[in-house]
């Protein structure tokens, strides 16, 4: 049986010591500041966002939360984002993603001040993480958090290692691909046109599986001894929970992997709960640029 890489004790180490920087940084005058913006109201993006103002506020950061009705016009949310580029209180701006159809979100990404991008979805700092400019980047939230659960298991460099991700989204696949090939990786990006999936995978030693397809990856897809880092978080019907219930499983057969593997991340608890902690870490680094100050080690 694979060891458990426990993402909610990561996050809860990680959230500790982002409140303690920001209390050292609060003493001296500069309180963090986070803005997160949704547009509408579906109901998970409601959760989500909810989640990361709350986790924001119990980091002693200066929080705020914009919610705005599903007419809104691009031009509105161009505005409000201007307005928060300005603010000199906010160090982050997160826009929620998806937008309603009539907002093009490329738009409102590249709106967005680069030094306050959290998300890391500027060409300016798609470009740095591609370029190795990590110093003053800002790494996507998601994947920042899967290399901070590989680094547990695996240390900073992967030199001689082979890894798979499996998922080319903007958002995981790609700068997961860019952070891997960074810490001395092999790396090859595998994705729905992909010969031959299943070999492919089983030559991973790293196998990142972020497709959003519940239980895609089977037991006989890992190499024995691979560390296992499951990005997706599906919801399944659970019938046998009673009628209507619903259960969340990643992209990885868990069971199945877990016999195989050398280390993996559970769903829910693994990779999910480390995206609100590192959202919190880059609005802290943010804030330290702005101040002039060497951002913490986490
Ligand atoms: N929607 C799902 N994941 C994310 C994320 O990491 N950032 C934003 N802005 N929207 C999302």
């Amino acid at each position: 049986m694979a060891d458990l890489i426990d993402g909610k004790a990561l996050a809860a180490e990680v959230t500790g010591k982002v409140s303690q920087h920001a209390a050292d940084l609060i003493a001296s005058g500069i309180t963090p500041g986070l803005a997160v913006v949704i547009v509408g109201e579906d109901p998970a993006s409601q959760v989500y966002v909810a989640s990361k103002s709350k986790r924001a506020k119990e980091c002693g950061f200066h929080s705020v939360q914009h919610t705005l009705a599903e007419e809104t016009s691009e031009d509105e949310l161009v505005a409000l984002v201007e307005a928060l580029n300005a603010d000199p209180a906010i160090h982050g701006i997160l826009v929620q993603l998806p937008l309603p159809g009539h907002i093009d979100s490329g738009t409102i990404i590249q709106t967005i001040a680069p030094e306050k991008d959290v998300d890391g979805f500027h060409f300016i700092n798609v470009g740095k993480l591609g370029t190795g400019e990590l110093d003053t980047a800002f790494v996507p939230c998601t994947p920042a958090g899967a290399m901070l659960m590989l680094e547990r298991v695996r240390g900073r460099d992967l030199s001689g290692l082979n890894a798979v991700v499996v998922g080319r989204s903007n958002i995981v696949g790609k700068p997961m691909a860019n952070l891997l090939l960074a810490a001395n990786a092999t790396v090859t990006i595998a994705h729905s046109r992909t010969a031959d999936l299943p070999a492919l995978a089983r030559t991973a030693d790293i196998l990142v599986a972020a497709v959003g397809r519940p239980e895609m990856i089977k037991g006989d897809w890992v190499k024995p001894g691979a560390t296992v880092i499951d990005v997706g978080i599906n919801r399944v019907p659970a019938p046998e929970r009673g009628e209507g219930k619903s259960r969340l499983v990643g992209d990885v057969a868990f069971d199945e992997g877990a016999a195989i593997a050398g280390a993996i991340t559970p769903v829910p608890g693994g990779v999910g709960p480390m995206t609100i902690a590192m959202l919190m870490a880059n609005t802290l680094v943010s804030a330290c640029r702005a101040a002039g100050r060497q951002p913490p080690a986490l």
